[in-house]
């Protein structure tokens, strides 16, 4: 059985006053009992080191949204995998289509990114997905194959330990049309076959596999019972700690 892991990317949304409200509210709100499900919170940068403290003594872990490859240096605006782990994070999200789209980050750059953050004892969470004009030209699954190629050039099996994989098709993000939760199995069993193939059938059973684009309390349910999705990459719902923790309870 692998485990369900919510992950709540919040993107360039909260200031520290707004940070600390949605924190409290989510550490509050969440079941006391042992729950079967890891929840991480990735806020900007500016928030990281509040939100470590907010945390503290609570089952939810910190992320942050980017990072840069170098150690240190003259990177104008980067931040480093180290001052990431200095801050208490254990995740960071890596190779994000609004990195890809917007900041034009390519395939060899997040591979180089993946490896920093690995060797810096931080966990990627690295994520994968199609455009919309590639869905509809069938290009889905070579679109895929090449991110998770490339992304994961070099790495080990037990590297692929330490990673989790998040497909969120592009046309999905924000747009508040979700994948149903055929076509989302259906790459994510892609996925699972590709690391199959370039690792081993147990590091394919092993990896978890989150599915982001617009994830919502209501849809969550039917996409977390896919046997292939094994958890959710969140944007908008979670900025509000009740319907964050309304996707919690789904899974
Ligand atoms: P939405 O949930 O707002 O569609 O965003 C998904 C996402 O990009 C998470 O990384």
């Amino acid at each position: 059985m692998r485990r369900i892991v919510i992950a709540g990317n919040w993107k360039m949304n909260n200031n520290l006053e707004e940070s600390q409200n949605l924190i409290s509210k989510l550490v509050e709100g969440l079941s006391k009992d042992k729950m079967n499900c890891e929840v991480i919170i990735c806020p900007p940068y500016t928030s990281l080191s509040l939100s470590a403290n907010l945390i503290k003594g609570s089952m939810v872990k910190l992320g942050a949204q980017n990072m840069y490859f170098e150690e240190s240096g003259a990177f104008t605006g980067e931040i480093s995998a180290s001052m990431l782990k200095g801050t208490g994070c254990e995740y960071v999200i890596l190779g994000h289509s609004e990195r890809r789209s917007i900041f034009g980050e390519k395939d060899e750059l997040i591979n180089k990114k993946i490896k920093k953050a690995l060797s810096s004892d931080l966990k990627p969470i690295f994520c994968v997905g199609e455009t919309l004009a590639e869905r509809e030209s069938g290009v889905t699954n070579e679109i895929i194959k090449g991110q998770v190629h490339e992304g994961l050039n070099g790495l080990s099996e037990n590297d692929l330990g330490k990673i989790i994989i998040a497909y969120e098709p592009v046309w999905a993000i924000g747009t508040g049309k979700t994948a149903t939760p055929n076509q989302a199995q259906e790459v994510h069993e892609f996925i699972r076959k590709l690391i199959s193939d370039k690792f081993s059938f147990a590091a394919a059973d092993r990896i978890v596999i989150q599915y982001g684009g617009s994830v919502k309390p209501d849809n969550a349910k039917e996409l977390l019972s896919q046997k292939d999705i094994d958890g959710a990459l969140v944007g908008g719902a979670c900025l509000k700690a009740e319907s964050f923790l309304g996707i919690i309870n789904a899974a």
